[in-house]
Protein backbone atom coordinates (compact mmCIF):
# COMPACT_ATOMS: atom_id res chain seq x y z
CA UNK A 1 0.00 0.00 0.00
CA UNK A 2 1.27 3.14 -0.54
CA UNK A 3 1.27 6.55 1.85
CA UNK A 4 2.26 9.78 1.68
CA UNK A 5 2.25 11.12 -2.01
CA UNK A 6 -0.06 13.68 -1.10
CA UNK A 7 2.14 17.10 -0.61
CA UNK A 8 0.93 17.44 2.62
CA UNK A 9 2.87 16.51 5.46
CA UNK A 10 1.24 15.02 9.07
CA UNK A 11 3.07 18.51 10.75
CA UNK A 12 1.20 20.58 8.00
CA UNK A 13 -1.85 19.84 9.58
CA UNK A 14 -0.79 20.37 13.28
CA UNK A 15 -2.88 23.97 13.82
CA UNK A 16 -1.34 25.41 10.77
CA UNK A 17 -4.74 27.60 8.81
CA UNK A 18 -3.21 28.15 6.11
CA UNK A 19 -2.92 24.29 5.24
CA UNK A 20 -5.54 23.85 6.36
CA UNK A 21 -7.65 26.12 4.14
CA UNK A 22 -5.53 24.85 1.51
CA UNK A 23 -6.96 21.72 2.15
CA UNK A 24 -10.44 22.39 1.72
CA UNK A 25 -9.28 23.78 -1.84
CA UNK A 26 -8.11 20.45 -3.17
CA UNK A 27 -11.58 19.05 -1.61
CA UNK A 28 -14.27 21.85 -1.91
CA UNK A 29 -17.12 21.16 0.27
CA UNK A 30 -20.73 20.91 -1.29
CA UNK A 31 -22.55 24.10 -1.70
CA UNK A 32 -24.62 25.19 0.07
CA UNK A 33 -24.59 23.56 3.50
CA UNK A 34 -21.05 23.74 4.08
CA UNK A 35 -19.87 23.65 7.41
CA UNK A 36 -16.60 24.95 8.87
CA UNK A 37 -14.29 22.49 8.78
CA UNK A 38 -13.84 20.27 12.10
CA UNK A 39 -10.28 19.59 12.56
CA UNK A 40 -9.24 16.70 11.15
CA UNK A 41 -5.51 15.93 12.15
CA UNK A 42 -4.93 11.96 9.76
CA UNK A 43 -3.77 9.73 12.00
CA UNK A 44 -2.93 7.72 8.85
CA UNK A 45 -2.44 9.12 4.84
CA UNK A 46 -2.74 6.85 1.73
CA UNK A 47 -2.43 7.33 -1.75
CA UNK A 48 -5.32 5.66 -3.75
CA UNK A 49 -4.85 5.80 -7.62
CA UNK A 50 -7.45 3.93 -9.30
CA UNK A 51 -5.44 2.49 -13.13
CA UNK A 52 -5.72 -0.74 -14.93
CA UNK A 53 -3.92 -3.85 -14.72
CA UNK A 54 -4.16 -7.67 -15.97
CA UNK A 55 -5.24 -10.22 -14.33
CA UNK A 56 -5.44 -13.73 -15.03
CA UNK A 57 -9.03 -14.54 -14.25
CA UNK A 58 -10.42 -17.11 -16.79
CA UNK A 59 -7.62 -19.63 -15.78
CA UNK A 60 -3.63 -19.42 -15.45
CA UNK A 61 -3.56 -20.60 -18.94
CA UNK A 62 -5.93 -18.62 -20.35
CA UNK A 63 -5.69 -14.93 -21.35
CA UNK A 64 -5.83 -12.03 -19.24
CA UNK A 65 -8.13 -9.32 -18.53
CA UNK A 66 -7.29 -5.44 -18.04
CA UNK A 67 -9.67 -4.95 -14.92
CA UNK A 68 -9.28 -1.83 -12.26
CA UNK A 69 -7.81 -1.45 -9.32
CA UNK A 70 -6.75 0.77 -6.78
CA UNK A 71 -2.43 1.23 -7.16
CA UNK A 72 -2.69 -2.16 -8.97
CA UNK A 73 -3.53 -4.29 -6.29
CA UNK A 74 -6.56 -6.44 -6.72
CA UNK A 75 -9.28 -5.34 -3.75
CA UNK A 76 -6.57 -3.51 -2.27
CA UNK A 77 -7.05 -4.04 1.58
CA UNK A 78 -6.48 -1.42 4.27
CA UNK A 79 -6.53 -2.66 7.81
CA UNK A 80 -6.51 0.35 10.27
CA UNK A 81 -7.51 0.56 13.99
CA UNK A 82 -10.28 1.64 15.09
CA UNK A 83 -10.19 5.46 15.69
CA UNK A 84 -8.03 6.02 12.62
CA UNK A 85 -8.43 9.30 10.79
CA UNK A 86 -7.65 8.33 7.25
CA UNK A 87 -6.82 10.91 4.40
CA UNK A 88 -7.18 9.59 1.34
CA UNK A 89 -5.34 10.90 -1.46
CA UNK A 90 -7.48 9.98 -4.80
CA UNK A 91 -5.53 10.15 -8.00
CA UNK A 92 -8.26 8.95 -10.95
CA UNK A 93 -5.72 7.17 -13.13
CA UNK A 94 -8.99 6.09 -15.32
CA UNK A 95 -10.26 7.76 -18.97
CA UNK A 96 -13.29 8.78 -17.23
CA UNK A 97 -14.62 10.85 -14.13
CA UNK A 98 -14.86 9.02 -10.53
CA UNK A 99 -14.63 9.22 -6.93
CA UNK A 100 -14.33 7.30 -3.96
CA UNK A 101 -17.03 6.12 -1.36
CA UNK A 102 -16.53 4.27 1.30
CA UNK A 103 -19.45 1.96 1.96
CA UNK A 104 -21.43 1.92 5.29
CA UNK A 105 -18.92 4.41 7.03
CA UNK A 106 -20.38 7.10 9.12
CA UNK A 107 -18.53 10.29 8.15
CA UNK A 108 -18.92 13.65 7.08
CA UNK A 109 -21.11 14.22 4.00
CA UNK A 110 -18.56 16.19 2.21
CA UNK A 111 -16.53 13.59 1.82
CA UNK A 112 -19.03 10.84 0.92
CA UNK A 113 -18.23 10.67 -2.93
CA UNK A 114 -21.03 11.58 -4.88
CA UNK A 115 -20.30 13.35 -7.71
CA UNK A 116 -23.25 16.22 -7.68
CA UNK A 117 -24.76 15.54 -4.63
CA UNK A 118 -21.39 15.62 -2.55
CA UNK A 119 -18.44 16.65 -4.68
CA UNK A 120 -17.76 17.66 -8.05
CA UNK A 121 -16.71 14.60 -10.48
CA UNK A 122 -13.18 13.96 -10.30
CA UNK A 123 -12.02 13.83 -13.93
CA UNK A 124 -9.12 12.26 -15.37
CA UNK A 125 -6.07 12.80 -13.99
CA UNK A 126 -7.60 15.21 -11.43
CA UNK A 127 -7.20 14.23 -7.70
CA UNK A 128 -9.61 14.25 -4.22
CA UNK A 129 -8.74 14.59 -0.79
CA UNK A 130 -11.27 12.50 1.58
CA UNK A 131 -10.96 12.71 4.97
CA UNK A 132 -12.57 9.78 6.74
CA UNK A 133 -13.25 9.07 10.67
CA UNK A 134 -13.20 5.38 11.42
CA UNK A 135 -14.54 4.91 14.41
CA UNK A 136 -17.19 1.86 14.14
CA UNK A 137 -15.24 -1.45 13.92
CA UNK A 138 -15.67 -4.09 11.31
CA UNK A 139 -15.90 -4.94 7.84
CA UNK A 140 -16.55 -2.10 4.98
CA UNK A 141 -15.43 -1.62 1.39
CA UNK A 142 -14.61 1.28 -0.83
CA UNK A 143 -15.48 1.79 -4.54
CA UNK A 144 -16.16 4.80 -6.93
CA UNK A 145 -19.77 6.03 -7.39
CA UNK A 146 -19.87 7.22 -10.96
CA UNK A 147 -20.02 4.79 -13.72
CA UNK A 148 -20.22 2.12 -11.37
CA UNK A 149 -21.52 -0.96 -13.26
CA UNK A 150 -18.18 -0.33 -15.51
CA UNK A 151 -15.90 0.57 -13.06
CA UNK A 152 -16.91 -1.81 -10.09
CA UNK A 153 -17.73 -4.85 -12.92
CA UNK A 154 -14.18 -4.10 -14.24
CA UNK A 155 -13.03 -4.42 -10.61
CA UNK A 156 -12.34 -1.04 -8.90
CA UNK A 157 -12.99 -2.15 -5.20
CA UNK A 158 -10.89 -2.09 -1.92
CA UNK A 159 -11.78 -3.69 1.23
CA UNK A 160 -11.57 -1.40 4.47
CA UNK A 161 -10.99 -3.29 8.08
CA UNK A 162 -11.20 -1.71 10.92
CA UNK A 163 -9.98 -3.25 13.41
CA UNK A 164 -11.24 -3.80 17.27
CA UNK A 165 -8.58 -3.98 19.56
CA UNK A 166 -11.77 -5.44 22.04
CA UNK A 167 -12.19 -8.61 19.46
CA UNK A 168 -12.05 -12.00 20.59
CA UNK A 169 -8.88 -13.36 19.39
CA UNK A 170 -9.64 -15.78 16.44
CA UNK A 171 -7.31 -18.73 16.04
CA UNK A 172 -7.05 -17.61 12.06
CA UNK A 173 -8.73 -15.12 9.67
CA UNK A 174 -9.38 -14.75 6.32
CA UNK A 175 -10.58 -12.06 3.80
CA UNK A 176 -12.84 -12.97 0.86
CA UNK A 177 -14.11 -10.64 -1.88
CA UNK A 178 -16.59 -12.40 -4.19
CA UNK A 179 -17.14 -10.78 -7.40
CA UNK A 180 -18.08 -12.06 -10.96
CA UNK A 181 -16.67 -10.99 -13.81
CA UNK A 182 -18.47 -10.63 -17.69
CA UNK A 183 -15.62 -12.16 -19.87
CA UNK A 184 -15.47 -13.12 -23.06
CA UNK A 185 -12.99 -15.87 -23.89
CA UNK A 186 -10.40 -13.63 -25.02
CA UNK A 187 -10.47 -12.03 -21.70
CA UNK A 188 -11.93 -9.13 -22.93
CA UNK A 189 -14.89 -7.04 -21.32
CA UNK A 190 -19.08 -8.21 -22.13
CA UNK A 191 -21.14 -5.21 -22.22
CA UNK A 192 -21.69 -5.09 -18.59
CA UNK A 193 -25.63 -4.14 -18.63
CA UNK A 194 -28.07 -5.56 -20.62
CA UNK A 195 -31.83 -4.36 -21.13
CA UNK A 196 -33.41 -7.84 -20.68
CA UNK A 197 -30.97 -7.70 -17.51
CA UNK A 198 -30.42 -4.45 -16.08
CA UNK A 199 -35.15 -4.84 -16.15
CA UNK A 200 -35.10 -7.89 -14.32
CA UNK A 201 -32.82 -9.43 -11.96
CA UNK A 202 -29.39 -7.80 -13.46
CA UNK A 203 -26.89 -8.74 -16.06
CA UNK A 204 -24.82 -11.65 -14.29
CA UNK A 205 -21.33 -12.66 -15.18
CA UNK A 206 -20.39 -16.43 -15.54
CA UNK A 207 -16.76 -16.08 -14.40
CA UNK A 208 -16.88 -16.78 -10.62
CA UNK A 209 -14.14 -15.74 -8.26
CA UNK A 210 -13.14 -15.13 -4.58
CA UNK A 211 -9.90 -12.70 -4.50
CA UNK A 212 -9.81 -12.93 -7.81
CA UNK A 213 -9.62 -16.83 -8.10
CA UNK A 214 -11.74 -19.85 -8.99
CA UNK A 215 -11.81 -20.81 -5.41
CA UNK A 216 -9.79 -20.73 -2.08
CA UNK A 217 -7.76 -23.34 -0.14
CA UNK A 218 -8.04 -21.71 3.22
CA UNK A 219 -6.23 -23.05 6.58
CA UNK A 220 -7.19 -22.60 10.16
CA UNK A 221 -5.76 -25.46 12.80
CA UNK A 222 -8.20 -28.08 14.06
CA UNK A 223 -10.50 -27.40 16.85
CA UNK A 224 -9.87 -24.15 16.12
CA UNK A 225 -12.02 -20.50 15.64
CA UNK A 226 -11.53 -19.22 12.15
CA UNK A 227 -13.45 -15.67 11.37
CA UNK A 228 -14.38 -15.00 7.58
CA UNK A 229 -14.52 -12.00 6.72
CA UNK A 230 -17.09 -12.69 3.38
CA UNK A 231 -17.80 -9.88 0.95
CA UNK A 232 -20.38 -9.78 -1.54
CA UNK A 233 -18.85 -6.84 -4.07
CA UNK A 234 -20.46 -7.95 -7.16
CA UNK A 235 -22.48 -5.71 -8.86
CA UNK A 236 -25.70 -7.71 -9.75
CA UNK A 237 -25.77 -11.63 -7.86
CA UNK A 238 -27.46 -11.60 -4.63
CA UNK A 239 -25.83 -15.01 -3.12
CA UNK A 240 -27.08 -17.64 -0.21
CA UNK A 241 -23.83 -18.10 1.71
CA UNK A 242 -23.16 -21.60 4.11
CA UNK A 243 -20.69 -23.60 5.03
CA UNK A 244 -20.55 -27.44 5.74
CA UNK A 245 -18.18 -29.28 7.69
CA UNK A 246 -19.94 -33.03 7.26
CA UNK A 247 -20.90 -34.65 10.29
CA UNK A 248 -17.64 -33.67 12.34
CA UNK A 249 -17.35 -33.63 15.91
CA UNK A 250 -17.51 -29.91 17.02
CA UNK A 251 -18.06 -27.96 13.56
CA UNK A 252 -20.12 -25.29 13.79
CA UNK A 253 -20.89 -21.87 11.92
CA UNK A 254 -22.02 -18.69 13.70
CA UNK A 255 -22.73 -15.24 11.72
CA UNK A 256 -21.08 -12.75 14.04
CA UNK A 257 -21.18 -9.52 12.19
CA UNK A 258 -23.31 -7.86 9.48
CA UNK A 259 -22.23 -5.22 7.10
CA UNK A 260 -19.51 -5.08 9.68
CA UNK A 261 -21.28 -4.16 12.62
CA UNK A 262 -21.88 -7.36 15.53
CA UNK A 263 -24.80 -8.80 16.28
CA UNK A 264 -25.76 -11.92 18.94
CA UNK A 265 -23.88 -14.69 17.28
CA UNK A 266 -26.54 -16.80 15.35
CA UNK A 267 -25.79 -20.62 14.28
CA UNK A 268 -26.31 -20.24 10.24
CA UNK A 269 -28.42 -23.69 11.34
CA UNK A 270 -30.71 -21.60 13.10
CA UNK A 271 -31.54 -19.23 9.87
CA UNK A 272 -33.91 -20.30 7.45
CA UNK A 273 -32.44 -22.30 5.33
CA UNK A 274 -29.08 -22.26 6.82
CA UNK A 275 -28.39 -19.55 4.97
CA UNK A 276 -27.67 -15.67 4.97
CA UNK A 277 -28.67 -14.28 1.93
CA UNK A 278 -26.34 -11.81 0.78
CA UNK A 279 -27.23 -8.73 -1.93
CA UNK A 280 -24.26 -6.90 -3.70
CA UNK A 281 -22.26 -4.77 -1.04
CA UNK A 282 -23.55 -6.70 2.00
CA UNK A 283 -20.64 -8.46 4.22
CA UNK A 284 -20.47 -10.88 6.78
CA UNK A 285 -18.33 -11.83 9.48
CA UNK A 286 -18.63 -15.73 10.13
CA UNK A 287 -17.02 -17.64 13.19
CA UNK A 288 -16.33 -21.04 12.01
CA UNK A 289 -15.44 -23.80 14.65
CA UNK A 290 -13.42 -26.20 13.02
CA UNK A 291 -13.88 -29.85 13.20
CA UNK A 292 -11.86 -31.23 16.24
CA UNK A 293 -10.79 -34.44 14.04
CA UNK A 294 -9.06 -32.13 10.97
CA UNK A 295 -12.12 -32.87 8.74
CA UNK A 296 -12.41 -29.69 6.03
CA UNK A 297 -15.14 -26.86 6.13
CA UNK A 298 -16.59 -25.65 2.62
CA UNK A 299 -17.81 -22.50 2.20
CA UNK A 300 -20.27 -21.89 -0.57
CA UNK A 301 -22.87 -20.13 -2.32
CA UNK A 302 -26.14 -22.23 -2.72
CA UNK A 303 -28.48 -20.31 -4.32
CA UNK A 304 -27.98 -21.79 -7.85
CA UNK A 305 -28.89 -25.31 -8.30
CA UNK A 306 -25.25 -25.09 -9.73
CA UNK A 307 -23.38 -24.79 -5.63
CA UNK A 308 -20.29 -23.08 -5.98
CA UNK A 309 -18.21 -23.76 -3.64
CA UNK A 310 -15.47 -21.13 -3.24
CA UNK A 311 -13.45 -21.55 -0.31
CA UNK A 312 -12.71 -25.04 1.47
CA UNK A 313 -10.80 -24.58 5.13
CA UNK A 314 -8.22 -27.40 5.57
CA UNK A 315 -6.78 -28.36 9.49
CA UNK A 316 -3.06 -27.23 9.99
CA UNK A 317 -1.98 -27.79 13.11
CA UNK A 318 -4.51 -28.08 16.20
CA UNK A 319 -5.20 -25.55 18.85
CA UNK A 320 -3.79 -26.51 23.05
CA UNK A 321 -7.24 -25.55 24.51
CA UNK A 322 -10.58 -25.97 22.48
CA UNK A 323 -12.96 -22.83 23.39
CA UNK A 324 -16.55 -23.56 22.64
CA UNK A 325 -17.41 -20.52 21.23
CA UNK A 326 -19.77 -18.40 19.49
CA UNK A 327 -16.66 -15.80 20.04
CA UNK A 328 -19.10 -13.16 19.94
CA UNK A 329 -17.88 -9.48 19.04
CA UNK A 330 -18.25 -6.81 21.33
CA UNK A 331 -21.64 -4.92 20.69
CA UNK A 332 -22.04 -2.79 18.17
CA UNK A 333 -21.93 1.24 19.73
CA UNK A 334 -23.92 2.85 17.25
CA UNK A 335 -26.67 5.34 17.79
CA UNK A 336 -30.06 3.73 18.62
CA UNK A 337 -33.32 5.24 17.28
CA UNK A 338 -36.11 6.41 19.54
CA UNK A 339 -38.85 4.28 18.49
CA UNK A 340 -41.38 5.74 20.43
CA UNK A 341 -40.29 9.42 19.22
CA UNK A 342 -39.78 8.43 15.32
CA UNK A 343 -40.64 10.13 12.38
CA UNK A 344 -42.77 7.21 10.56
CA UNK A 345 -41.95 6.89 6.68
CA UNK A 346 -41.90 4.32 4.09
CA UNK A 347 -40.38 4.26 0.44
CA UNK A 348 -42.50 1.43 -2.35
CA UNK A 349 -39.37 -0.26 -4.63
CA UNK A 350 -41.21 -0.03 -7.71
CA UNK A 351 -40.81 -1.10 -11.65
CA UNK A 352 -40.78 2.57 -13.58
CA UNK A 353 -43.26 2.53 -16.02
CA UNK A 354 -42.17 5.85 -18.63
CA UNK A 355 -45.34 7.95 -17.78
CA UNK A 356 -44.58 7.01 -14.22
CA UNK A 357 -40.84 8.75 -14.62
CA UNK A 358 -41.67 12.39 -13.83
CA UNK A 359 -40.01 15.36 -14.44
CA UNK A 360 -39.40 17.30 -11.28
CA UNK A 361 -36.75 19.64 -10.06
CA UNK A 362 -35.96 21.11 -7.01
CA UNK A 363 -37.39 24.55 -5.92
CA UNK A 364 -34.98 27.67 -7.80
CA UNK A 365 -33.78 28.48 -4.62
CA UNK A 366 -32.14 25.19 -3.75
CA UNK A 367 -28.32 25.64 -3.89
CA UNK A 368 -28.28 22.34 -6.06
CA UNK A 369 -30.96 23.31 -7.83
CA UNK A 370 -28.61 23.88 -10.99
CA UNK A 371 -26.60 21.07 -10.45
CA UNK A 372 -26.57 18.57 -13.38
CA UNK A 373 -26.09 15.37 -12.91
CA UNK A 374 -23.16 14.53 -14.84
CA UNK A 375 -23.86 12.09 -18.14
CA UNK A 376 -21.05 9.55 -17.00
CA UNK A 377 -22.94 8.83 -14.06
CA UNK A 378 -26.57 8.02 -15.25
CA UNK A 379 -28.11 5.24 -17.43
CA UNK A 380 -29.12 5.92 -20.91
CA UNK A 381 -33.39 4.12 -19.92
CA UNK A 382 -35.53 4.21 -16.96
CA UNK A 383 -36.23 0.94 -15.45
CA UNK A 384 -37.04 1.52 -11.52
CA UNK A 385 -38.23 4.14 -9.10
CA UNK A 386 -38.68 4.41 -5.20
CA UNK A 387 -41.82 5.89 -4.37
CA UNK A 388 -42.86 6.59 -8.10
CA UNK A 389 -39.69 8.62 -8.68
CA UNK A 390 -36.88 7.97 -10.31
CA UNK A 391 -33.06 8.79 -10.59
CA UNK A 392 -32.75 10.98 -13.65
CA UNK A 393 -31.37 8.97 -16.67
CA UNK A 394 -30.60 9.45 -19.97
CA UNK A 395 -31.28 13.07 -20.72
CA UNK A 396 -33.40 13.51 -17.83
CA UNK A 397 -30.11 14.89 -15.66
CA UNK A 398 -31.13 17.93 -13.25
CA UNK A 399 -31.09 16.62 -9.56
CA UNK A 400 -34.70 15.50 -8.33
CA UNK A 401 -35.38 16.93 -4.76
CA UNK A 402 -35.23 14.94 -1.88
CA UNK A 403 -36.98 11.59 -1.34
CA UNK A 404 -37.29 12.96 2.08
CA UNK A 405 -36.46 15.81 4.60
CA UNK A 406 -35.21 14.90 7.69
CA UNK A 407 -34.40 16.46 11.00
CA UNK A 408 -30.47 16.15 12.45
CA UNK A 409 -30.36 13.91 15.44
CA UNK A 410 -33.80 12.95 15.14
CA UNK A 411 -35.29 9.17 14.88
CA UNK A 412 -37.21 7.61 12.14
CA UNK A 413 -38.39 4.21 11.61
CA UNK A 414 -38.54 3.57 8.17
CA UNK A 415 -40.72 1.01 6.09
CA UNK A 416 -39.11 -0.25 2.66
CA UNK A 417 -41.55 -2.39 0.47
CA UNK A 418 -40.73 -4.11 -2.41
CA UNK A 419 -43.24 -4.12 -4.97
CA UNK A 420 -41.04 -5.84 -7.70
CA UNK A 421 -40.45 -9.37 -8.72
CA UNK A 422 -36.82 -9.18 -8.30
CA UNK A 423 -34.81 -8.85 -4.74
CA UNK A 424 -33.37 -5.49 -4.24
CA UNK A 425 -30.37 -4.42 -1.73
CA UNK A 426 -31.12 -1.24 -0.41
CA UNK A 427 -28.44 1.12 0.69
CA UNK A 428 -28.07 4.24 2.82
CA UNK A 429 -25.35 6.15 2.92
CA UNK A 430 -23.46 7.94 5.81
CA UNK A 431 -25.63 5.77 8.58
CA UNK A 432 -25.63 2.49 10.26
CA UNK A 433 -29.80 1.53 10.60
CA UNK A 434 -30.95 -1.38 12.90
CA UNK A 435 -33.16 -3.46 10.62
CA UNK A 436 -35.96 -4.65 13.18
CA UNK A 437 -38.33 -6.89 11.14
CA UNK A 438 -38.78 -7.91 7.81
CA UNK A 439 -42.79 -9.10 7.49
CA UNK A 440 -41.37 -12.52 5.69
CA UNK A 441 -40.15 -13.05 9.32
CA UNK A 442 -36.87 -14.28 8.13
CA UNK A 443 -33.94 -11.58 9.77
CA UNK A 444 -33.14 -11.82 13.09
CA UNK A 445 -32.83 -7.84 14.29
CA UNK A 446 -29.17 -6.63 13.48
CA UNK A 447 -27.23 -3.64 12.27
CA UNK A 448 -26.18 -2.93 8.64
CA UNK A 449 -25.87 -0.26 5.97
CA UNK A 450 -27.40 -2.50 3.07
CA UNK A 451 -30.52 -5.10 3.55
CA UNK A 452 -32.27 -7.51 1.13
CA UNK A 453 -35.58 -6.95 0.36
CA UNK A 454 -37.25 -10.01 -0.88
CA UNK A 455 -40.19 -9.47 -3.68
CA UNK A 456 -43.61 -8.72 -1.72
CA UNK A 457 -41.37 -8.31 1.61
CA UNK A 458 -41.70 -5.06 3.86
CA UNK A 459 -38.42 -4.64 5.75
CA UNK A 460 -38.41 -1.90 8.77
CA UNK A 461 -35.63 -0.02 9.72
CA UNK A 462 -34.86 2.72 11.79
CA UNK A 463 -32.21 5.29 12.52
CA UNK A 464 -30.72 8.34 13.95
CA UNK A 465 -30.11 10.85 11.15
CA UNK A 466 -27.14 12.31 10.63
CA UNK A 467 -26.64 15.66 9.03
CA UNK A 468 -25.96 16.18 5.19
CA UNK A 469 -27.56 14.94 1.43
CA UNK A 470 -27.67 11.57 1.84
CA UNK A 471 -28.04 9.00 -0.99
CA UNK A 472 -30.64 5.39 -0.78
CA UNK A 473 -30.17 3.20 -3.67
CA UNK A 474 -30.53 -0.26 -4.75
CA UNK A 475 -26.59 -1.95 -4.76
CA UNK A 476 -27.56 -3.99 -8.07
CA UNK A 477 -25.65 -1.44 -9.64
CA UNK A 478 -27.94 -1.58 -12.67
CA UNK A 479 -30.79 -1.31 -10.59
CA UNK A 480 -29.32 2.03 -9.26
CA UNK A 481 -28.24 3.32 -12.68
CA UNK A 482 -31.43 3.16 -14.45
CA UNK A 483 -33.56 4.70 -11.16
CA UNK A 484 -33.63 2.92 -8.22
CA UNK A 485 -31.96 5.43 -6.16
CA UNK A 486 -32.71 9.09 -4.46
CA UNK A 487 -32.05 10.71 -1.71
CA UNK A 488 -32.49 12.21 1.90
CA UNK A 489 -31.94 16.00 2.95
CA UNK A 490 -31.23 16.04 6.58
CA UNK A 491 -30.61 19.20 8.27
CU1 LIG B 1 -21.72 1.10 -1.97
CU2 LIG B 1 -23.93 4.29 -2.99
O1 LIG B 1 -22.85 2.73 -2.44
CU1 LIG C 1 -32.43 -3.50 -7.23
Amino acid sequence: MNTGGAGFSRRAFLGAGAAISGLALLAPTRTGMARAAAPFEPTRTVRLAAGHMEMKLLGPDKPASRVLAYDGIPFQTLRLPRGTRLQADFVNGLDEGSTLHFHGIRMPNEFDGVPTLTQPLVQPGGRFVYRIPLDDPGTFFFHPHCDETGQVGEGLAGVLIVEDPRDPAFDAEHVLCLKDWRLAEDGSFLAMSEPDGASKAGTFGATRTVNGAASLALTAPAGGHARLRILNLDSTRVMDIGAEGGKAAGFEAWLIAVDGHALKPVRLDDLPDGIWRMGPAQRIDLDIRMPADGSPVTLGDYRAADIYAFATLTAEGRVQKPRKGPLALPRAELPRADLKKAGRLSFTLQQATDQAVKDLALPADDPLAKALIDSLCVGSTTYWGIQSESWPTGANRSLPPPLARMEEGASYAVTIKNETRFPHPVHLHGHAFEVLTSSLGRLPRHWADTVLVQPGEAVDVAFVAAPGDWVFHCHILEHMETGMMGWFRIV
